[in-house]
């Protein structure tokens, strides 16, 4: 299969491997739907993670997240790719809109392999996957000043 990728063939098909065998972790009783990801850093690391779900429906945590949560958590914050399984046979699975922004966060030029239970895969970088993101540098900007935008008639008058 083509497709554009910053990996070697090596990395590349530890992403894969790493990938499935993190789905194998998924705590996810209540959707059944389980999710493995594995994240290469810069550096050369690999963090896997998987989809922790919770009673409390929105607390429950992405694979993807768990897996940049744990690299992050351990001072690595530029990432190379990330690959992505689930058991959808007839889909390549997608990173949701919420880690799609996560993965901005990091690493805009970050390759993202999505795969399908048959181990085919498709790849985008996340820049393509979130077109116009609101990233750190945004942060940094020229902005107005508060005061002229957020006045507080509750305090002063
Ligand atoms: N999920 C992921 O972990 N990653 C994705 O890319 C899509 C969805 C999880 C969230 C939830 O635990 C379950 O899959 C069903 O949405």
């Amino acid at each position: 299969m083509s497709h554009k990728t910053n990996c070697s063939k090596e990395e590349e098909a530890l992403l894969l491997e790493k990938c499935q065998e993190a789905k194998r972790h998924s705590y996810s009783p209540y959707s059944h739907f389980p999710v493995g990801a594995a994240l290469l850093t810069k550096e050369g690391k690999l963090y896997t993670g998987c989809n922790v779900e919770n009673a409390a429906y929105p607390t429950s945590l992405c694979a993807e997240r768990t897996a940049i949560v744990k690299a992050v958590s351990e001072g690595h914050r530029e990432f190379k790719a990330i690959a992505i399984s689930s058991n959808l046979s007839d889909s390549f699975i997608s990173p949701c809109g919420g880690c799609r922004q996560v993965m901005a966060e990091f690493s805009l030029d970050m390759t993202v392999y999505m795969t399908k239970a048959d181990g085919s895969f498709l790849t985008r970088t996340v820049d393509e996957l979130l077109p116009f993101a609101f990233t750190p540098v945004r942060m940094k900007e020229n902005r107005l000043d508060d005061a002229s935008t957020c006045p507080n008639p509750g305090r002063d008058s």
